[in-house]
């Protein structure tokens, strides 16, 4: 089966290239099941009903998130959604799921289900429990499923490269998957690890190629040069989407290819 990873989607922008560009690459890649990561699909920070159902529509499975989570309020009249799910290393209190266990819509022989998980890195990010041992956690709780969800992808949403390779080590042979999110700047190292899990540090982003991560760039030059808040814009003009997809062998449910998508 084939799986495909949308890295962050940028705001309205961003959305429609999803909605313009989705249905072909599910042609031509035979995509079963679509992940995107929602967290700057409004206006630039969180996710809303309305363009999580949107991403939906387009042909999205599964929305995922990371430190923008919860910028817009209402995130709540979706945050409940069985297919959107938030970091799983919040502490429990805290709205929505970390994972979550799902059909693919077209039926794929072997896979009746898709595990999808979300966790948060801990520099530069809000304060989240251990990712390691969360992951830990809820992988062990996968296993008690009878049967277990025979592929599991790992949206890991950090800014260090350091702990995402380490993340992605740390799962290796574990899940399917460990594809990074969050910088916006998708990173040319995608593999398979040693003990078979794809690995990726960064996605990339759906959003303007002609911008600082998807943001006008006038704006951020000026919070650089001046160390003062400013008011930023999503970028509207050359928009690319960058993902992955993964070859996952539906008899060892190992994956056999990462391949990265720049549109
Ligand atoms: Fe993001
Ligand atoms: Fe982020």
């Amino acid at each position: 089966m084939n799986v495909l990873f949308i890295g962050d989607v940028v705001g309205s922008s961003g959305r429609e290239k999803v909605g313009d560009i989705l249905p072909v690459l599910k042609e031509e890649y035979s995509i079963d099941f679509t992940i995107a990561n929602g967290e700057n699909s409004a206006g630039g920070v969180g996710l809303t009903k309305k363009t999580a159902e949107e991403l939906f529509a387009s042909g999205v499975d599964v929305i995922t998130l990371g430190n923008h989570s919860f910028n817009r309020k209402e995130v709540v009249d979706i945050i409940d959604h069985p297919r959107v799910i938030r970091p799983a290393n919040h502490p429990d209190i805290v709205p929505g799921k970390g994972f979550c266990v799902v059909a693919p819509a077209k039926s794929v022989e072997g896979v009746k289900e898709i595990a999808v998980i979300n966790f948060l890195g801990r520099f530069n990010m809000p304060l989240v429990d251990c990712p390691f041992k969360t992951a830990d956690n809820v992988l062990g709780n996968l296993s008690k499923r009878n049967p277990g969800p025979p592929v599991i992808i790992v949206d890991f949403h950090a800014e260090l490269t350091s702990e995402k390779q380490a993340f992605g080590h740390f799962l290796d042979g574990r899940v399917t998957a460990v594809i990074g999110t969050h910088t916006h700047v998708q990173t040319a190292d995608e593999k398979i690890l040693p003990g078979g899990t794809a690995y990726i540090t960064d996605a990339g982003m759906v959003g303007s190629g002609n911008s600082v991560i998807g943001v006008e760039k006038a704006e951020v030059i000026k919070r650089f040069l001046t160390g003062l808040p400013a008011k930023f814009q999503v970028a509207k003009e050359d928009i690319i989407l960058n993902g992955v997809v993964l070859t996952i062998d539906n008899k060892s449910y190992k994956c056999t290819e990462i391949k990265r998508i720049i549109r």
